[in-house]
């Protein structure tokens, strides 16, 4: 189905300087009311993992369990773009990337794949972009990978790794990555990843200077498993509705309201 947002839309909104509104949704009445609210994209997250089934990360999430959010809430999205994740070792070479994008794109609807990726997937993004498939990269925190990195850290700290975040952004853009994501990173190094690639660049946990902002659904609306990330805020707090809550995270963000610095990491 042919959603009235497009990756040119994406990349005009960058290019007028208009915040990109992005959420995730696992589901069709939620994609529904993302959608209704003004969400630019909407992303099948495998954060799914946490806040639908209730495991501690997303390595237990399997390509099937994507493939069938995503059907769901395709079914619910008129307006937003639909980014879903690859997730974990589905796209552990390009040949099983592109085998999973097949799936997420041709049975479930989805207009993008996510993969998390450094300079070291370039390849597998480049593979995957020849094929024609639109990629955002996910890089600086790679929530897949926290077993390899200890736990959620903030990335990019100090000049060498700063300079190593900017080195898999453009690695990543000549790859061919139409739009990359970076998550908690301190707000100066993401400004110095938007200002060092013309692609649009969506944070979470990396301050205001970004082309856009994505956080969980659960997050906004104060009912996250756990203690909520220091980079959300729960919009459902002083409202008397889901889709007000909604709405607010719209037009906080629109106005760049939101992140303040208080969703910030030094
Ligand atoms: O899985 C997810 O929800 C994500 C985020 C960027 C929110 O990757």
């Amino acid at each position: 189905m042919t959603r009235s947002i497009s990756l040119s839309t994406l990349r005009r909104m960058k290019a007028d300087g208009t915040p990109i509104v992005a959420l995730t949704a696992y589901d069709y009445s939620f994609a529904r009311v993302v959608d209704r609210a003004g969400v630019d994209v909407v992303l099948v997250g495998d954060s799914l993992g946490m806040v639908m089934q209730g495991h501690g990360g997303t390595v237990p999430v399997t390509l099937q369990e994507m493939a069938y959010h995503t059907r769901c809430v395709a079914r619910g999205l008129d307006r937003a773009y639909l980014m879903v994740d690859l997730p974990f070792l589905s796209d552990y070479d390009s040949r099983a990337a592109l085998e999973s994008a097949a799936m997420l794109m041709k049975e479930g609807g989805a207009d993008m794949v996510k993969i998390e990726a450094n300079a070291e997937q370039a390849p597998i993004v480049e593979a995957l972009s020849r094929a024609g498939v639109p990629v955002c990269a996910h890089f600086g925190l790679r929530p897949q990978r926290v077993g390899q990195l200890g736990g959620y850290r903030v990335q990019g700290r100090g000049e060498e790794a700063a300079e190593q975040v900017l080195a898999d952004a453009r690695a990543l853009e000549a790859a061919g990555a139409d739009i990359l994501l970076v998550e908690c990173l301190s707000a100066p190094v993401a400004a110095r990843v938007r200002a060092s690639t013309g692609l649009p660049l969506i944070g979470i946990g990396a301050g205001v200077d970004c082309d856009g902002q994505i956080l969980v659904l659960q997050d906004i609306l104060g009912i996250t498993p756990g203690r909520p990330p220091k980079f959300s805020h729960d919009f459902l707090a002083g409202r008397d509705s889901i889709p007000a809550a909604v709405e607010a995270y719209v037009e906080a963000v629109r106005s760049r309201r939101f992140p303040g610095p208080e969703h910030g990491f030094e």
